[in-house]
Protein backbone atom coordinates (compact mmCIF):
# COMPACT_ATOMS: atom_id res chain seq x y z
CA UNK A 1 0.00 0.00 0.00
CA UNK A 2 2.61 2.42 1.15
CA UNK A 3 4.76 1.39 -1.40
CA UNK A 4 2.07 1.81 -4.23
CA UNK A 5 1.50 5.73 -2.65
CA UNK A 6 5.03 6.04 -3.22
CA UNK A 7 4.68 5.12 -7.13
CA UNK A 8 2.00 7.02 -7.90
CA UNK A 9 2.99 10.41 -6.46
CA UNK A 10 5.76 9.95 -8.99
CA UNK A 11 3.45 9.88 -11.99
CA UNK A 12 2.61 13.32 -13.88
CA UNK A 13 0.70 14.28 -16.63
CA UNK A 14 0.99 17.33 -18.60
CA UNK A 15 0.85 19.45 -21.57
CA UNK A 16 3.45 18.98 -23.61
CA UNK A 17 5.63 21.74 -24.92
CA UNK A 18 8.15 22.17 -27.92
CA UNK A 19 11.13 21.27 -25.42
CA UNK A 20 9.62 17.83 -25.17
CA UNK A 21 10.36 17.28 -29.40
CA UNK A 22 13.65 15.25 -28.94
CA UNK A 23 12.13 13.32 -26.13
CA UNK A 24 8.54 12.47 -28.49
CA UNK A 25 10.52 11.72 -31.56
CA UNK A 26 12.86 8.96 -29.26
CA UNK A 27 9.40 7.45 -27.91
CA UNK A 28 8.21 6.95 -31.09
CA UNK A 29 10.74 5.89 -32.50
CA UNK A 30 11.11 2.68 -30.20
CA UNK A 31 7.74 2.28 -30.89
CA UNK A 32 6.74 0.55 -34.19
CA UNK A 33 3.01 0.52 -33.92
CA UNK A 34 3.25 4.39 -32.79
CA UNK A 35 2.38 6.91 -35.74
CA UNK A 36 6.17 7.88 -37.21
CA UNK A 37 5.95 11.70 -37.67
CA UNK A 38 9.00 13.63 -38.42
CA UNK A 39 10.80 16.40 -36.74
CA UNK A 40 8.95 19.19 -38.09
CA UNK A 41 5.67 17.60 -38.13
CA UNK A 42 6.32 17.36 -33.60
CA UNK A 43 7.06 20.82 -33.96
CA UNK A 44 4.55 22.24 -35.77
CA UNK A 45 1.64 20.36 -33.22
CA UNK A 46 3.36 21.28 -30.50
CA UNK A 47 3.26 24.60 -31.02
CA UNK A 48 -0.22 24.86 -32.34
CA UNK A 49 -0.84 23.10 -28.46
CA UNK A 50 -2.55 26.06 -26.53
CA UNK A 51 -4.55 26.83 -29.41
CA UNK A 52 -8.18 24.99 -30.09
CA UNK A 53 -8.35 22.00 -31.93
CA UNK A 54 -5.11 19.80 -30.42
CA UNK A 55 -4.39 18.15 -27.09
CA UNK A 56 -0.44 16.95 -26.44
CA UNK A 57 -0.01 15.77 -23.01
CA UNK A 58 2.73 13.78 -21.60
CA UNK A 59 3.47 11.39 -18.99
CA UNK A 60 6.34 12.37 -16.67
CA UNK A 61 7.25 8.91 -14.02
CA UNK A 62 10.02 10.28 -11.74
CA UNK A 63 10.88 13.26 -13.29
CA UNK A 64 11.13 11.77 -16.67
CA UNK A 65 8.87 12.18 -19.74
CA UNK A 66 8.07 8.56 -20.82
CA UNK A 67 4.69 8.36 -22.63
CA UNK A 68 2.50 11.02 -24.83
CA UNK A 69 -0.89 11.53 -26.39
CA UNK A 70 -1.96 13.73 -29.16
CA UNK A 71 -5.17 14.53 -30.21
CA UNK A 72 -7.22 16.51 -32.97
CA UNK A 73 -10.55 18.28 -32.79
CA UNK A 74 -12.35 17.48 -35.92
CA UNK A 75 -15.52 18.99 -35.96
CA UNK A 76 -17.58 17.59 -33.10
CA UNK A 77 -15.28 14.73 -32.53
CA UNK A 78 -11.81 14.28 -31.59
CA UNK A 79 -9.30 11.78 -33.15
CA UNK A 80 -6.30 10.32 -31.43
CA UNK A 81 -3.54 10.73 -33.49
CA UNK A 82 -0.65 8.90 -31.03
CA UNK A 83 0.21 7.51 -28.17
CA UNK A 84 2.90 5.90 -26.57
CA UNK A 85 4.61 4.43 -23.65
CA UNK A 86 8.30 3.87 -23.85
CA UNK A 87 8.92 0.39 -23.41
CA UNK A 88 10.30 0.33 -19.94
CA UNK A 89 7.65 1.66 -18.65
CA UNK A 90 4.57 -0.08 -20.07
CA UNK A 91 2.21 -2.13 -18.16
CA UNK A 92 2.23 0.49 -15.38
CA UNK A 93 -1.33 1.65 -16.23
CA UNK A 94 0.23 5.09 -17.65
CA UNK A 95 -0.98 4.41 -20.95
CA UNK A 96 -4.19 3.99 -19.19
CA UNK A 97 -3.90 7.15 -16.94
CA UNK A 98 -2.75 9.13 -19.89
CA UNK A 99 -5.92 8.28 -21.93
CA UNK A 100 -7.95 9.04 -18.68
CA UNK A 101 -6.65 12.78 -18.07
CA UNK A 102 -7.04 13.13 -22.33
CA UNK A 103 -10.83 11.87 -22.10
CA UNK A 104 -11.30 14.04 -18.81
CA UNK A 105 -9.92 17.54 -21.13
CA UNK A 106 -12.59 16.47 -23.85
CA UNK A 107 -15.01 16.18 -21.97
CA UNK A 108 -14.55 19.67 -20.15
CA UNK A 109 -14.45 20.99 -23.61
CA UNK A 110 -18.38 19.65 -23.85
CA UNK A 111 -17.10 16.89 -27.10
CA UNK A 112 -19.50 13.95 -26.77
CA UNK A 113 -17.35 11.34 -29.30
CA UNK A 114 -13.37 10.17 -29.42
CA UNK A 115 -12.14 8.23 -32.16
CA UNK A 116 -9.38 6.44 -33.51
CA UNK A 117 -7.53 3.98 -35.74
CA UNK A 118 -5.87 0.84 -34.58
CA UNK A 119 -3.99 -1.39 -36.34
CA UNK A 120 -5.65 -5.00 -36.00
CA UNK A 121 -2.53 -6.78 -34.44
CA UNK A 122 -2.42 -4.01 -32.17
CA UNK A 123 -3.39 -6.00 -28.70
CA UNK A 124 -2.05 -4.23 -26.29
CA UNK A 125 -3.37 -0.81 -27.65
CA UNK A 126 -7.07 -2.51 -28.39
CA UNK A 127 -6.58 -3.43 -24.52
CA UNK A 128 -5.82 0.19 -23.68
CA UNK A 129 -8.82 1.59 -25.46
CA UNK A 130 -11.13 -2.02 -24.64
CA UNK A 131 -10.50 -0.54 -20.53
CA UNK A 132 -11.86 2.53 -20.97
CA UNK A 133 -14.95 1.23 -23.30
CA UNK A 134 -14.05 1.97 -26.93
CA UNK A 135 -16.31 0.19 -29.06
CA UNK A 136 -15.03 -0.96 -32.73
CA UNK A 137 -17.37 0.88 -35.06
CA UNK A 138 -15.50 -0.08 -38.67
CA UNK A 139 -12.54 -1.32 -40.41
CA UNK A 140 -10.52 0.48 -43.12
CA UNK A 141 -9.32 -2.63 -45.37
CA UNK A 142 -5.12 -2.44 -45.72
CA UNK A 143 -4.93 1.30 -43.91
CA UNK A 144 -1.59 0.53 -42.85
CA UNK A 145 2.21 -0.47 -45.20
CA UNK A 146 5.24 -1.86 -43.65
CA UNK A 147 3.07 -4.23 -43.31
CA UNK A 148 0.07 -3.82 -44.66
CA UNK A 149 -2.48 -4.37 -42.42
CA UNK A 150 -6.86 -3.45 -42.02
CA UNK A 151 -7.25 -0.45 -39.11
CA UNK A 152 -10.07 -1.03 -37.00
CA UNK A 153 -11.62 2.47 -36.27
CA UNK A 154 -12.73 2.68 -32.31
CA UNK A 155 -14.84 5.35 -30.75
CA UNK A 156 -15.63 5.99 -27.28
CA UNK A 157 -19.13 8.19 -26.65
CA UNK A 158 -19.06 9.61 -23.35
CA UNK A 159 -22.46 9.28 -21.42
C1 LIG B 1 -0.50 0.94 -26.20
C2 LIG B 1 0.39 1.51 -25.11
C3 LIG B 1 0.37 3.04 -25.21
C4 LIG B 1 -0.15 1.07 -23.74
O1 LIG B 1 0.59 1.75 -22.74
P1 LIG B 1 0.79 1.13 -21.28
O2 LIG B 1 1.34 2.20 -20.41
O3 LIG B 1 1.56 -0.14 -21.37
O4 LIG B 1 -0.72 0.80 -20.87
P2 LIG B 1 -1.26 0.36 -19.45
O5 LIG B 1 -0.15 -0.12 -18.58
O6 LIG B 1 -2.10 1.47 -18.93
O7 LIG B 1 -2.15 -0.88 -19.85
C5 LIG B 1 -3.55 -0.74 -20.05
C6 LIG B 1 -4.14 -2.07 -20.45
O8 LIG B 1 -3.78 -2.40 -21.77
C7 LIG B 1 -3.57 -3.79 -21.85
N1 LIG B 1 -2.21 -4.03 -22.28
C8 LIG B 1 -1.16 -3.17 -22.28
N2 LIG B 1 -0.09 -3.76 -22.82
C9 LIG B 1 -0.47 -5.01 -23.17
C10 LIG B 1 0.19 -6.09 -23.80
N3 LIG B 1 1.48 -6.00 -24.17
N4 LIG B 1 -0.51 -7.21 -24.04
C11 LIG B 1 -1.81 -7.31 -23.68
N5 LIG B 1 -2.50 -6.31 -23.07
C12 LIG B 1 -1.82 -5.18 -22.83
C13 LIG B 1 -3.87 -4.39 -20.51
O9 LIG B 1 -5.24 -4.74 -20.49
C14 LIG B 1 -3.64 -3.23 -19.60
O10 LIG B 1 -4.38 -3.28 -18.43
P3 LIG B 1 -3.85 -4.18 -17.19
O11 LIG B 1 -2.37 -3.95 -17.08
O12 LIG B 1 -4.64 -3.62 -16.05
O13 LIG B 1 -4.19 -5.57 -17.56
C15 LIG B 1 1.84 0.95 -25.22
O14 LIG B 1 1.78 -0.45 -25.33
C16 LIG B 1 2.60 1.51 -26.41
O15 LIG B 1 3.23 2.57 -26.33
N6 LIG B 1 2.56 0.79 -27.55
C17 LIG B 1 3.31 1.25 -28.74
C18 LIG B 1 2.64 2.43 -29.41
C19 LIG B 1 1.25 2.09 -29.90
O16 LIG B 1 1.00 1.02 -30.43
N7 LIG B 1 0.33 3.06 -29.74
C20 LIG B 1 -1.05 2.90 -30.16
C21 LIG B 1 -1.26 3.42 -31.53
S1 LIG B 1 -2.99 3.26 -32.00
Amino acid sequence: MAEKAVREKTVRVRRAEVADLQRLVEIASHSATAAQWNQAEYLKLLSADNQQGRIALVVEQNGSTVGFIVARQVEYEWEIENIAVTGSARRCGLGTRLLGEFLDLVRQRGSKTVFLEVRESNLAARALYGKWAFLEVGRRKMYYQDPVEDALVLKFNFP
